[in-house]
C-alpha cells in the first residue's frame, strides 16, 4: 500500500480502486461518516468515508476538527457531489488528538486579526495555506527567472557595519552587556570592545555587497531577509522583510527598467500558470468581500484579471518631473484632499500620490524615474542636470512602491563628494569606493520587496498576512 498526499490522490493519476494510505488533519467530520482531510499539499480536502459499524465508537469520538489522523482504504469514485474520488476507509488511527473545545481554528470564518494571533495555526485555513503556497511558488519563480537568465545567486551578509540606505533605521547587533557596557574616555559605549570590534547592525539591504559581485561575476542577485527599524505601523511595512536585489554590470537605467519589467511579468505569469487553484480560491474570496462593499468602492478587476493586466500591458515610464506636474494639477491636490499637498518640485512622494498616479491617472503599473537627488540614497548616479539622479521606483495598483532601484554612481570623485555631503566616512565604505578605483563601469540594480509582491499576487491587503511570522513595532511573537 502506498502513501500519498491529497494533491496526488486528487490528481487522477492513481488508478481507482487501488489501496492507498494517507495522513493529514481533520477539517470536519460529518454525520459520523465523512471526514474532510487536508494535508496542506493542496487547497482541496479528500473525503474519507468511515462506516461507523466497522469502527469502535471511542475511536470515532476522537476524530475531531484539527486532529492528526492516519487512514488506509480504497480510492473509489465518489458517490457524492464536489469531489471526483474519495477513500473508503478500512483503517483509521488517530495520531494526535485535538480538543474540539479549545482548538482555535473552528470550521467557520475567522477574522484575519484573530488568525494573526494564532499565526502558528493559521496555515490550517484555506486562505492562509493558499497564500503561503503562492509565496513558495513566487520564490521558486524568482530563482528560476534569474537562473534561466544567467544570474548568479549571491548571499549578502545579514550583519553589517554599513547603512546602505543611509536612513539610520537599523537594529544594532551587539554582544556587550547591556547593564554595564564598556565606556570610552568620553563616557560613550566603546564598541571597539564589542564582538566585531566596531558598531554593527542587521542589514537594511544587500545592495552594496551585491555591487561588488556584479563588478566581478557580471549578473547577480540576492534574495534574503532585510531589517528596518522604521516605526511605521502600516499595512505595507515590516521590520523584517525579504528582498530580491539583482545587480548587473554594464547595465544603464533603461536596461534596469527593462529587466525589472520582464522579471515582474515573468514571476506573475509563473503563478498564473502553475497556481490556478489557489489563485481562483483567493479571487473568489476577494469577490465575495467586494460584494459587501458599496458599488463605488468595488474593485473594477478581479484578482486574476489584475495579474493578467500586469503581464499583458507595458509599464508606463514617467519622469519624476512629469509626475509632479500631473499631481500638482490633480483634483485631490487642488481640492486639498491629499494629506500632503504637492506644490513644489522636490517634494517626496507619499503613498497617496503614488496610488493616485497608478490607480487614477495612468491605471497601470508605472515606473517613475529621475528623482531629485536629495530625496534618494547617496549611491545613485547624478544626472548631468546636477539635481536629479538615475533612480527608478515601480508603483503597482493597490500597493504603491513595490520596487526601488537605480543606476549607480560609478565616478569616484562624484561618489566621494556625495558621501562627504552627508557625512559618510570614506573609511566605512573603502571597499565600495575601491570598485570605482579598479575597473569602474556603469552598473544598475533594484530591490523588490518580496512581501509586497506576495500581497499583489494574492490580493491580501495587510503585509502581516503574507509572511509566516510578521515582525512589526511592538510585536515579535512566535
Ligand atoms: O526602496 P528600497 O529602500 O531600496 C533599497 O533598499 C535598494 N538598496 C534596492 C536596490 O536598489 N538594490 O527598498 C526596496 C523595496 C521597496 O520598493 C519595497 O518594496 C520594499 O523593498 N520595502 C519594504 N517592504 C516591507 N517592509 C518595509 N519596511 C520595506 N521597506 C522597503
Ligand atoms: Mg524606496
Amino acid at each position: 500500500m502506498k502513501s500519498y498526499t491529497v494533491s496526488e490522490l486528487l490528481s487522477q493519476h492513481i488508478t481507482p480502486n487501488s489501496e492507498v494510505e494517507i495522513k493529514g488533519w481533520v477539517r470536519t467530520f460529518r454525520a459520523n461518516r465523512f471526514i474532510a482531510l487536508n494535508d496542506g499539499s493542496t487547497l482541496n480536502n479528500i473525503q474519507c468515508v468511515v462506516d461507523f459499524e466497522n469502527f469502535d465508537e471511542a475511536l470515532l469520538k476522537r476524530i475531531t476538527t484539527g486532529a492528526a489522523i492516519h487512514i488506509k482504504g480504497d480510492l473509489v469514485e465518489s458517490q457524492g457531489k464536489g469531489q471526483s474520488v474519495e477513500i473508503q476507509a478500512n483503517f483509521v488511527d488517530v495520531l494526535g488528538d485535538s480538543d474540539p473545545e479549545t482548538y482555535p481554528i473552528q470550521p467557520k470564518k475567522h477574522s484575519f486579526e484573530f488568525l494573526r494571533e494564532n499565526a502558528h495555526l493559521r496555515t490550517r485555513t484555506n486562505t492562509f495555506s493558499a497564500v503561503m503556497r503562492l509565496r513558495s511558488a513566487l520564490s521558486f519563480a524568482i530563482h528560476k527567472y534569474f537562473n534561466e537568465n544567467g544570474f548568479y545567486y549571491m548571499h549578502a551578509p545579514i550583519i553589517t557595519g554599513s547603512d546602505a540606505e543611509g536612513a539610520g533605521e537599523m537594529f544594532r547587533v551587539t554582544s556587550l552587556d547591556s547593564k554595564k557596557p564598556p565606556l570610552n574616555e568620553a563616557g560613550e559605549v566603546d564598541y571597539s570592545k564589542d564582538f566585531f570590534g566596531k558598531e554593527t547592525n542587521l542589514t537594511v539591504s544587500g545592495q552594496l555587497e551585491a555591487e561588488t559581485y556584479a563588478m566581478s561575476l557580471g549578473k547577480v542577485y540576492t534574495f534574503g531577509p532585510t531589517f528596518r527599524a522604521e516605526n511605521s505601523n502600516t499595512s505595507r511595512h515590516l521590520a523584517e522583510f525579504w528582498m530580491i536585489e539583482p545587480e548587473v554590470a554594464f547595465m544603464d537605467l533603461p536596461g534596469n527598467m527593462d529587466l525589472a519589467e520582464d522579471f515582474m511579468k515573468s514571476v506573475i505569469k509563473y503563478v498564473l500558470e502553475n497556481n490556478k487553484e489557489d489563485l481562483e480560491f483567493l479571487d473568489k474570496r476577494l469577490q465575495d468581500e467586494d460584494k459587501k462593499k458599496p458599488q463605488a468602492e468595488r474593485s473594477p478587476m478581479t484578482l486574476i484579471e489584475k495579474l493578467k493586466f500586469v503581464t499583458d500591458n507595458n509599464f508606463k515610464r514617467v519622469s519624476y518631473t512629469e509626475a509632479i506636474d500631473i499631481l500638482r494639477n490633480s483634483k485631490p491636490n487642488k481640492k486639498k484632499k491629499f494629506k500632503y499637498i504637492i506644490d513644489e518640485w522636490g517634494a517626496d512622494l507619499q503613498s497617496e500620490h503614488e496610488r493616485y498616479l497608478v490607480e487614477k491617472h495612468f491605471n497601470c503599473p508605472v515606473i517613475l524615474f529621475d528623482y531629485p537627488a536629495n530625496i534618494k540614497a547617496f549611491y545613485m548616479r547624478l544626472n548631468d542636470d546636477g539635481k536629479t539622479v538615475r533612480a527608478m521606483d515601480i508603483l503597482f495598483p493597490g500597493i504603491g512602491e513595490i520596487v526601488g532601484g537605480a543606476q549607480r554612481e560609478e565616478r569616484l570623485d562624484v561618489l566621494k563628494e556625495k558621501m562627504a555631503a552627508i557625512n559618510i566616512p570614506e573609511e566605512e565604505l573603502w571597499w565600495y569606493l575601491d570598485l570605482r578605483k579598479f575597473g569602474t563601469a556603469v552598473h544598475s540594480g533594484f530591490g523588490l520587496g518580496f512581501e509586497r509582491l506576495v500581497m499583489f499576487a494574492t490580493g491580501m491587503s495587510n503585509i502581516r498576512d503574507v509572511i509566516p511570522f510578521p515582525r512589526t513595532p511592538q510585536n515579535a511573537e512566535f
